[in-house]
């Protein structure tokens, strides 16, 4: 019998059923190659679980995605903290496949809207986009007007570093890479929600611009640009509903 101290958790319910596993990680001959250390983890009651679960659904069903954004200035120290959260995201071999490039400079805006507003104009006036993916937006009413991004203080483009470039200049593989910087968008999102800052997943594609217009490497390729603020006050978002959980998920109970 093993057992986890936690204050939230009462003694009896702090037992669980020991498992000898015939491979236990890591093996002896790993650890001594390697450093490793006893993972900490708070151990919560049945009880405190359910609540937390509950309001972390209740908070994260209230995200939303603003398309008109409030000129308030936001302290880069938020931005920060939300690139450190979304920056302990798992990642392929550890790798961390992902570069948060941030600016507020107006000038950099300004470039990034003109050359995001060229795409979108192409994408959306001479049907860059199919009628299928058209219509997908219909509901939406998105257009090539990107006004938001010179409002929003601050433009965060994350990019996903294709490989690694070493000190002396020699190539690194990095491994899943987009599933990778996936994780760490959705992560990012999370960290600005949660902490009460908004901002729209946003992708004026192709987005190659955004790495001539932030003076980016060969290796890193744009993935997602988030402008961040705060909605300007009443702004409208579409009403949308979201897939049901028996949409979404699927329980299986025996094997096929
Ligand atoms: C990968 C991805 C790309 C997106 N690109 C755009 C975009 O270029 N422009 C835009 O207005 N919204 C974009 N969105 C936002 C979605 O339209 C929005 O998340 C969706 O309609 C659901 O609304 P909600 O975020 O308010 O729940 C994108 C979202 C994702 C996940």
């Amino acid at each position: 019998m093993t057992a986890r101290q936690s204050p939230d958790r009462p003694q009896e319910q702090r037992v669980y059923e020991h498992h000898d596993y015939e491979h236990p990680y890591p093996p002896a001959d790993l650890e001594a190659e390697y450093p490793f250390e006893e993972m900490k983890f708070v151990s919560r009651s049945p009880e405190v679980m359910a609540e937390r679960a509950q309001s972390f659904f209740d908070l994260m069903d209230a995200r939303r995605s603003p398309r008109m954004f409030s000129p308030e200035p936001v302290p880069l120290e938020l931005i920060e903290l939300a690139v450190a959260a979304a920056s302990t995201a798992p990642s392929g071999a550890h790798k961390q496949p992902w570069r948060f490039v941030v600016t507020g400079d107006p000038d950099v805006k300004k470039a990034i809207r003109a050359a995001a507003e060229e795409e979108e104009r192409v994408n959306y006036l001479d049907n860059r986009m199919n009628q299928e993916w058209q219509q997908a937006l219909a509901p939406l009413g998105t257009d090539h007007h990107k006004e938001f991004l010179e409002v929003a203080p601050w433009l965060v483009v994350l990019f996903e570093e294709r490989y690694e470039v070493t000190a002396e200049g020699e190539r690194r593989k990095n491994y899943y890479v987009k599933e990778s910087t996936g994780i760490a968008a959705g992560m990012f999102i999370t960290a600005l929600h949660n902490m009460g800052l908004a901002t729209l997943t946003h992708t004026p594609s192709p987005m190659n611009f955004l790495r001539t217009v932030l003076g980016r490497p060969e290796n890193e390729r744009p993935f997602v640009l988030f402008p961040v603020g705060y909605p300007l006050p009443g702004v409208k978002v579409p009403t949308l509903g979201r897939k049901s959980l028996e949409e979404v998920m699927v329980t299986v109970t025996k094997p096929h």
